[in-house]
């Protein structure tokens, strides 16, 4: 349901020309109505609200007070420096991050855009180091096994390097980050592909912002992939899978530079 304040209302049509899925007629005074037919296309994606100068809309029970005005957008040349100093961090302090720090990574994961704004991701964060010891030792466990048996050597000969450091207790998965993220989707999400490696590519960002050292944890999909009680563990929502995993956690690093682009082909 959309409904439009006919008093505050401008006439601009901004919301008309800003709908996505061209439920938003204009009516015969030059208010914008939704057409009752084409509701069901709504995306609920809130652009008419958010575009609307007025504040004339409210949009599926959202008024414009329920949202946060611009506030001050971060320059260009300070978003370009952290791209440029994103580093994957592999070694962390051996403490949790602040409640602070948590809760303002937890609440910007609303703002992911999803593939026709589905936004069905479920989240599990492991917040406390305590429980992060239990993915470290299984998984420490089955990987000790699948190289003892041979099978490891056969599913992932690339991984031959690592396996003398996992025998000697390494956690070359997990680079004992205090914390992990896991994203995943309903198998019959629209992109379920997409969706939650832009999740925590955002996530990513905003932690390297607060100064939380990230590290996305390919080895981790795998891990959970191989693993029913890592995945029990989760407690995923039915017909859920998993996407993406990221480590992230207190730096015991810092970088003096940025790098330089290596096999980077623009075309110019
Ligand atoms: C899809 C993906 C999966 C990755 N998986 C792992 C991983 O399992 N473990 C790890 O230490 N780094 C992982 N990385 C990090 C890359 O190795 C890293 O981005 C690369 O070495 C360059 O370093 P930088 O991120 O600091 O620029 C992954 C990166 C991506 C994009």
């Amino acid at each position: 349901m959309i409904t439009v304040d006919s008093e505050k209302c401008l006439r601009c049509s901004k919301c008309i020309k800003d709908c996505i899925v061209e439920v938003l007629k204009p009516g015969p005074n030059g208010i914008p109505f939704l057409d009752p037919e084409l509701e069901k296309y709504c995306l609920n994606c809130q652009h008419c609200l958010a575009v609307c100068p007025a504040g004339a809309l409210n949009c599926h029970g959202v008024t414009p007070e329920m949202c946060a005005p611009p506030g001050k957008l971060p320059g260009s040349a300070e978003m370009f420096d952290l791209l440029r100093m994103r580093r994957s961090c592999r070694q962390y302090k051996d403490e949790n991050i602040s409640s602070t720090a948590m809760e303002t990574l937890k609440n910007s994961l609303a703002w992911t855009p999803t593939g026709c704004n589905d936004h069905r991701l479920f989240f599990r964060i492991i917040e406390d180091k305590e429980e992060m010891a239990f993915y470290r030792q299984e998984t420490s466990r089955m990987l000790k096994f699948l190289i003892k048996t041979g099978i490891m050597a056969l599913i992932y000969p690339k991984f031959k390097r690592y396996l003398a450091e996992i025998m000697a207790g390494k956690d070359v998965v997990y680079r004992n980050a205090p914390h992990m993220i896991v994203a995943a989707t309903p198998k019959n999400a629209p992109c379920k592909e997409a969706d939650p490696w832009i999740a925590l590519s955002y996530f990513d960002l905003l932690a390297q912002s607060l100064g939380i050292g990230t590290c996305w944890c390919g080895f981790g999909v795998h891990a959970f992939k191989w693993n029913l009680k890592l995945k029990k563990r989760l407690e995923l929502p039915p017909g859920y899978r998993i996407g993406a995993v990221m480590l992230f956690g207190p730096p015991d690093v810092a970088y003096a530079r940025a790098t330089k682009p290596v096999n980077f082909n623009l075309e110019k």
